[in-house]
């Protein structure tokens, strides 16, 4: 088994889980970050850390977060390591309202910066619901 990171981390990414995994499985993307299933042991420290409860266990989630089992063992491969927390992204405290952020997910590239660049900075937060 592994444990998931979903929807909820979308550009938010308060990078608080990170530190607290003894095996460094984490891996960062533009606005979302992701567990390396082959890595991950579940120990389930990095859970209660996310204070938008984005991680789960994956026999614990749910038919619409089904689909980040596969995209965090894919994008695990792609994005690179992060072994510490840094600052959330701008906004992180706004998107943390949002329910839905699928649309959002920024699935290429690589990031090791906090900081979105303009024209994500520019993207409006959709009202919430
Ligand atoms: Fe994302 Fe929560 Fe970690 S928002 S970066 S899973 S603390």
């Amino acid at each position: 088994m592994t444990h998931v990171v979903t929807e909820a981390c979308i550009r938010c990414k308060y990078t608080h889980c990170v530190s607290m995994c003894p095996v460094d499985a984490f891996r960062e993307g533009p606005n979302f970050l992701v567990i390396d299933p082959e890595e991950c042991i579940d120990c389930t420290l990095c859970v209660a850390e996310c204070p938008v409860n984005a991680i789960v266990p994956e026999d614990e989630l749910t038919d619409g977060q089904r689909e980040y089992l596969a995209l965090n063992a894919t994008l695990a491969k792609a994005w690179p390591r992060i072994v510490e927390a840094h600052p959330a992204l701008p906004d992180a405290d706004e998107w943390a309202k949002v329910g839905e952020k699928r649309e959002w997910l920024e699935a290429s590239g690589t990031s090791h910066t906090s900081v979105a660049s303009p024209a994500i900075r520019q993207a409006p937060i959709p009202t919430v619901r």
